[in-house]
């Protein structure tokens, strides 16, 4: 079966873009099935850095097709400035991307929505959304009388649909807006010339993907479906509500991409070798002290996209466990190994106390999650720096035994390991299939608090 997927098994940033330019070399067509310009993707080859958010991370290699589906939220004028970054630095993109006519459209009224309310959750701690539009975005596509699609950008309707939205937009933005704020300006007729243009040159890339990628799948064509934001920030599944408002876990990338799990036969689940995440709430695993220093320098954890400093701490095995299944993990690239280089010694989470009690299964609501003393596992570490490894017999046994003790504590092999930011800077593993690997490890959990 063709399809292999990535997916972010923490809250983003685990470093999908590198392992999707990698794999790419691999398949004929990367797909991006969900999120919006909320993702920043990095990519580093020969000492060149390229940063995308809404092009699919395998846009680098000749002979690739790129396909955005109707799952994503579509800023056009950021597709337009990836798209002139990457031609100004000799990377075609012409004739290699294609854009679902499905897809919703980003307008300046949803960046101001995002403004206005990313202040609190009822009453709560801000969520740190990165002011994208991305939630009222989706807001507005599950709300649909508002929503206006990629396709619909090219309908003689537009001009009169337009028209009708901007009304309603200007009234539920000034009744939102805070009293002692300045007014919201919407020049209807420069936002209209404006996407009246991204439409004409968008033109040639945009159709059904859906077709195109059944396809693909049917005839056995290799398709590579890369995750956006991470699995602890899908709407339905992560740590409501401080997520993102997509399935950004493995569950969202049929609906995002119309092609049906069962043409999906390589789940691989992409962790840091710590956690990190930028924005509000809780990260149970958080270090407010010199280690997450450590990490946030070494690891240069800070945002791609809003570049505001990543929360950094020790890895939490509950709350990948728990994704690593959501998704369908069969294997695990763990990231970002070389930063750990230079502590005395590690810990893992394996467990958390709530209330007392030790749970193992991450808890469904964020009170609890709120409440969680993490139970620590502590092992060694290692002085040596790992950025010139490209095998695993090199790797210090302290790298490797911190390595499999994460395999084993999310019951999946780990087959890719990441020592840098560069496309060589990676050590292929020869394992066992996931299957015998790695037997269900939900057996040994205790019932939820
Ligand atoms: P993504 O959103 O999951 O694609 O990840 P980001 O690109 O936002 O963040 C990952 C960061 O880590 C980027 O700056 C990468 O260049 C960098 N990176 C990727 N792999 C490694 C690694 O193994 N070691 C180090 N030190 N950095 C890495
Ligand atoms: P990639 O694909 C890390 C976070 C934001 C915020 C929350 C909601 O690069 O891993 P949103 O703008 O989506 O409404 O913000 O989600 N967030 C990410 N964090 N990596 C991302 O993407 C993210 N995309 C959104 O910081 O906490
Ligand atoms: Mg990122």
């Amino acid at each position: 079966m063709p399809g292999t997927c990535v997916i972010g098994l923490q809250w983003g940033d685990e470093a999908k873009g590198k392992l999707v330019d990698i794999l790419t070399e691999h398949h004929e067509i990367v797909v991006r099935y969900q999120g919006g310009a909320n993702a920043g993707h990095t990519v580093v080859s020969g000492g060149e850095t390229w940063k995308l958010s809404l092009i699919p991370s395998g846009i680098l290699r000749n002979d690739v097709s790129c396909v955005v589906t109707g799952g994503v939220v579509l800023d056009p004028a950021s597709i337009i400035g990836e798209i002139d970054m990457l031609e100004g630095r000799g990377i075609r993109v012409a004739g290699k991307l294609r854009l679902s006519d499905r897809a919703h459209v980003v307008f300046p009224w949803h960046v101001a929505e995002d403004a206005i309310l990313n202040g609190s959750v009822t009453g709560g701690e801000a969520i740190g959304t990165t002011g994208r539009g991305i939630g009222p975005c989706y807001r507005d596509k599950v709300g649909r009388s508002l929503a206006l699609r990629l396709g619909d950008l090219y309908r003689p309707e537009f001009r009169q649909q337009f028209e009708h939205v901007l009304k309603k937009k200007r009234h539920l933005l000034e009744a939102a807006r805070p009293a002692d704020g300045p007014p919201i300006e919407l020049d209807g007729e420069a936002i209209f010339k404006q996407y009246s243009g991204y439409a004409e040159r968008l033109r040639d890339c945009v159709g059904d993907t859906t077709h195109l990628l059944l396809d693909a799948v049917e005839a056995g064509r290799p398709v590579l479906f890369e995750g956006a934001q991470g699995a602890l920030l899908d709407i339905d599944h992560g740590t409501f509500p401080y997520v993102t408002s997509s399935n950004s876990s493995g569950v969202g990338v049929a609906s995002g991409s119309g092609v049906p799990g069962r043409w999906i036969d390589r789940v691989i689940g992409v962790v840091k070798a710590y956690s990190t995440r930028v924005g509000g709430g809780p990260l149970p695993t958080e270090q407010e002290n010199p280690t997450g220093e450590h990490l946030r320098q070494r690891g240069r954890e800070y945002g791609t996209v809003t570049q505001r400093p990543r929360r950094c701490g020790w890895f939490d095995a509950v709350a990948a466990r728990y994704t690593a299944r959501l998704s369908g993990v069969d294997e695990l690239a763990v990231m970002l190994l070389d930063v750990l280089g230079g502590l005395d010694e590690l810990r893992i989470c394996t467990a958390y106390e709530i209330d007392g009690r030790r749970v193992e299964q991450f808890p469904s609501h964020i009170d609890d999650l709120r409440k969680a003393v993490p139970i620590y596992e502590t092992l060694p570490g290692w002085p040596e720096e790992l950025t010139e490894v490209r095998q695993e017999v090199d790797l210090p046994p302290a790298a490797r035994r911190y390595v499999d003790r994460i395999g084993e504590l999310l019951g999946r092999p780990v087959t890719i390991i990441s020592v840098g930011p560069d496309r060589d800077q990676t050590i292929f593993r020869n394992t066992a299939p996931a299957t015998e690997a790695c037997p269900p490890p939900h057996q040994q959990e205790q019932a939820p608090v």
